[in-house]
């Protein structure tokens, strides 16, 4: 059942179901943020946050799990492609370069997200107002925005590159 994406490439449904989380998760953020800056609703934001956190964490490991341990790694679901040797080995020498850069935003990104939302459970307490760890919270809100659009585009890009062209 997973061996197969659903948007018409030749993928694994992990690869297609995180692709479209990836999409999902930039207008998502925009919510929250348009909730906490012009509408001043603390606590919706607080639980939007929670919840993308927890169900991206979710779905990236259960697709890490996918894609490492089920299909062998991403070179084995490029060669779903079916080209001559010489041109997987091509293919994937062109779309590696793709993959590390995505790879600098994926990392990162998480360790941001958890230190964001730790210190902001911690500080802004359970009915979350703006107070002393607002400036903090900011920088690494925003920090923290940055960096999963930037994982959401490169990952876009890279999916594209790898099995789309
Ligand atoms: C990774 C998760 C989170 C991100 C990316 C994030 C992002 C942001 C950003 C960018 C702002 C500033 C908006 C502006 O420029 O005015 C903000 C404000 C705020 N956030 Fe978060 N947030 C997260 C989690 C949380 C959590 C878990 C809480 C509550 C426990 C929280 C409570 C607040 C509050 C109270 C403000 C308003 C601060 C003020 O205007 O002084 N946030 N958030």
């Amino acid at each position: 059942m997973f061996e197969k994406g659903f948007l018409g490439y030749p993928t694994t449904f992990m690869l297609d179901f995180v692709v479209c989380a990836l999409v999902l998760v930039v207008p998502l953020i925009l919510l929250s943020l348009w909730l906490v800056k012009f509408r001043r609703q603390y606590l919706a934001h607080k639980r939007l946050q929670i919840v993308l956190g927890v169900v991206l964490l979710a779905a990236v490991t259960a697709f890490e799990v996918d894609v490492q341990l089920v299909h062998g790694g991403w070179e084995k679901i490029v060669a779903k492609q079916n080209l001559e040797p010489a041109a997987l080995a091509a293919k994937i020498a062109a779309v590696r370069p793709w993959l590390l850069v995505h790879l600098v935003f994926a990392i990162t990104t998480p360790f941001l997200w958890v230190a964001t939302t730790v210190l902001a459970l911690k500080r802004f307490g359970a009915n979350p107002v703006p107070g002393a760890h607002s400036k903090l919270h900011s920088t690494l809100g925003w920090a923290s925005t940055v960096d999963i659009t930037l994982t959401s585009v490169t990952g876009l890009l890279f999916y594209y590159v790898a099995f789309m062209k």
